[in-house]
């Protein structure tokens, strides 16, 4: 149990804010292909904590350092905080883990680094590392798949969210899909023999997913900078706006979300650039 996090409340829906792929650098004036990766950041939290949206818990789920420096990630740290909820993350293919592991935890305020959540109104939260250390793909280790296997076995009568960095779909860009997770199969082959397996959640490609796999939701969120054009063969930005997701899981085992964007600013990015 000591890497289980127990939620507990006398609510029936329990919500969530995704964060993801914030890319931030040692240097605050940080850019990615033209956005200061720090002012967008800021500004989605901004607009968080501006919104209606009463969320219980927060996911980000990677690239939240670009260079893997000890400032990237004492900066987002302390940016995270400010939503003052308890925040859970995992590694993406950017990430450096022995400095997230050395400073994204409890001493800092609410960052957690447990990744199993066990929320009282029926759900659990698997959150699972696909970083394949020194390439931008990603691939889901034995270890992993079996301590997903053995919590859907402990809690079969929970619904359950899957989380993860890389992506599954096709995003029909070659360039991008050449860095999705290698061994979908072997997790859909890990989650089939469980019924209560809802949904999957992941960042990594920079846009907004909302579609299903295999009978699961899937649900893929805007970066907090810099956003990606689907259905583009080679590297092409879009100038949508930075964004993040709302969750609701209802006792029911229904999810309820949607993307958000940011309205009360505009980040463009350099579209000239052509790689990163
Ligand atoms: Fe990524």
């Amino acid at each position: 149990m000591t890497n289980t996090y127990i939620y507990s409340s006398d609510i029936d829906v329990v919500r969530l804010v995704q964060v993801t792929d914030p890319h931030l650098f040692k240097d605050e004036s940080g850019e990615l292909l033209g956005i200061n990766t720090l002012a967008s950041f800021n500004q989605v939290l901004t607009e968080i904590q501006a919104s209606d949206f009463a969320f219980d818990l927060v996911l980000a789920t990677g690239d939240l350092v670009q260079d893997s420096s000890d400032e990237g990630y004492l900066s987002f740290a302390e940016r995270i905080n400010t939503l003052n909820k308890p925040v859970f993350w995992i590694p993406g293919n950017h990430d450096f883990q022995p400095k997230m592991e050395s400073f994204l935890t409890e001493q800092y305020g609410h960052l957690c680094t447990k990744k199993h959540l066990l929320l009282d109104n029926k759900w659990q939260i698997l959150m699972l590392d696909s970083q394949v250390f020194g390439v931008p793909h990603g691939k889901l280790g034995q270890y992993q798949l079996d301590w997903l296997a053995d919590r859907l076995k402990e809690y079969p009568e929970r619904y359950s969210l899957i989380v993860l960095h890389h992506h599954i779909l096709s995003t029909n860009s070659a360039w991008l899909d050449q860095h999705n997770l290698r061994n979908s199969e072997e997790l859909a082959q890990t989650l089939a023999p469980f019924s209560n397996v809802k949904g999957i959640l992941h960042g990594h490609i920079h846009q907004q997913v909302d579609a299903t796999w295999n009978g699961y939701t899937l649900m893929s969120t805007p970066s907090t900078c810099v956003q990606f054009k689907p259905d583009c063969n080679s590297f092409t930005l879009d100038t949508l706006q930075p964004g993040w997701r709302e969750i609701e899981l209802h006792s029911n085992g229904e999810i309820v979300t949607r993307v958000k964007r940011i309205e009360q600013a505009s980040f463009l990015p350099n579209t000239q650039e052509d790689g990163y």
